[in-house]
């Protein structure tokens, strides 16, 4: 019988994550304080971040133990499963092999829990009482919401008003787990109020709410903030993805020709390819082409300029070398909420720089309509972030069916989308637009930019 799916064993589960940073040939640029204009030190981080964590982010080491406490939760779902796309491949009449990793098995439907467990746990053994922080498409407040009730820490989360609205069902979620939710931006916060002044219907993004929660987190020394991708110790924690799909590929005998993920933060690309291209950097495996998929509505590894950024709207973050279109722009709202943020992960910007990776931007009406065909064939519904993903594995076979060779692909499956039926709803009556910026839109949200020497 053709096998569908690689299962690893429990027992089996990758007893560290894996840290690129012991592996690339050129160290990351320096995140900069603002107000100094020099490279951050951990205590300036502290009012923010628990000690552990920011242990994690500037650790050059190649591998961090995963904390048993950590270990025995991921248990509940991981190892998440490796398939191969029989149907899909059938689908498509191509000659290429697709394999996807389906992270949508985590309670909160996606690859973010694999990162709220340990920094919900990391901050516990910290002290810490309440975590705050933003939400896109929700996916991440609900993986938050849920890791705060295993640990028993309050959770506030604020959520893009665009998103809060699209998904209800999402707030409800976490509100079962115990966290509060505010639509953002909300009256809250200074932040969020001043943006409500000037722009009273505002439907708010990433770099908003990310203000609004680093906000509140500062006033209280019990209170920490936790972000849902773009820090290194966020990759890091995602990179179990990558390990468990080399021990299943393994277990396949084969190994990928293209590695694709989709984009918004850079966490889930990160997480299933650092792995292999760590493999690729110290030479013991071929090079891979590895794609980024972006949306076209919010194209900041296509479009975007590498320099120095804030990492929220307010200003309010340490500045950090990466793509960016400008702390200021708010993206349209399509429903790949999670990937409407203005920057992308320092780590994965840098590599981009080094030439290890190639991005692309789609527009939303090509990625659902990837989505439902690879939904027909394999039955598991993307997230609409996802479907970036799927869209750009679909691309790249059907290259291979058009060159006549038959290539081995494998793309993150990062989440579900049972939760976003109303992006369904509206691609399917047809309510659903494309969007693209002009160069001079792109070069208006970029003006503002910072200036930071070198
Ligand atoms: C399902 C899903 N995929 C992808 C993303 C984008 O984040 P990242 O690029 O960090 O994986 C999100 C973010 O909320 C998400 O919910």
């Amino acid at each position: 019988m053709d096998k569908s799916k690689y299962i690893i064993p429990e027992n089996l589960m990758p007893p560290a994550w894996y840290n690129i940073q012991a592996d690339i040939p050129v160290p990351v640029p320096p995140v900069i304080n603002p107000g100094t204009g020099q490279p951050i030190t951990p205590a300036d981080l502290e009012p923010i971040f628990p000690m552990p964590l920011i242990e994690q982010e500037v650790s050059q080491e190649r591998w961090l133990e995963i904390p048993s406490a950590v270990q025995a939760i991921y248990q509940q779902w991981r190892p998440s499963p490796l398939y191969r796309a029989r149907r899909l491949e059938k689908a498509l009449d191509t000659p290429a092999k697709i394999y996807y990793k389906y992270e949508g098995v985590s309670p909160a439907g996606s690859h973010k829990p694999n990162t709220a467990i340990p920094q919900a746990y990391y901050n516990k053994i910290s002290g810490i009482k309440r975590l705050t922080t933003e939400t896109g498409a929700g996916q991440w407040g609900s993986s938050l919401a849920l890791a705060g009730s295993f640990f028993d820490l309050d959770i506030e989360v604020y959520m893009v008003k665009v998103s809060y609205h699209q998904k209800p069902y999402r707030r409800a979620f976490m509100e079962s787990f115990g966290a509060k939710v505010f639509p953002s931006p909300s009256g809250e916060t200074n932040a969020g109020r001043s943006i409500l002044e000037k722009h009273p219907e505002s439907t708010g993004s990433l770099g908003i709410a990310i203000s609004e929660a680093v906000e509140k987190a500062v006033q209280s020394p019990d209170t920490k903030y936790a972000l849902g991708s773009v820090l290194n110790h966020v990759l890091l924690h995602q990179t179990v993805i990558g390990l468990e799909a080399l021990t299943q590929l393994e277990m396949a005998a084969d190994y990928p020709d293209i590695i694709v993920g989709c984009t918004g933060g850079g966490s889930n690309f990160a997480g299933i390819a650092f792995p292999f291209l760590g493999k690729q950097l110290r030479g013991e495996e071929k090079a891979i082409k590895f794609v980024a998929v972006e949306p076209a509505a919010c194209p900041t590894l296509t479009k975007g300029k590498y320099a120095y950024d804030f990492g929220d709207t307010a200003q309010l973050t340490p500045l950090v070398k990466m793509h960016t279109l400008g702390s200021g722009f708010v993206p349209l709202g399509i429903h790949a909420g999670g990937l409407r943020y203005h920057g992308m992960a320092p780590l994965l910007s840098h590599i981009l720089e080094l030439g290890f990776i190639e991005p692309k931007a789609y527009a939303q009406l090509g990625c659902f309509a990837a989505g439902i065909t690879f939904a027909q064939a394999e039955g598991i519904l993307p997230a609409p972030e996802a479907n970036h993903a799927v869209k750009g594995a679909i691309d790249e076979a059907l290259r291979c069916k058009e060159e006549g060779v038959s290539k081995t692909i494998l793309f993150n499956l990062c989440g579900h989308g049972n939760f976003d039926m109303q992006a369904y709803i509206d691609y399917q009556a047809g309510k659903l637009q494309d969007y693209e910026y002009s160069p001079e839109e792109i070069a208006m949200a970029l003006a503002g930019l910072p200036v930071v020497a070198g």
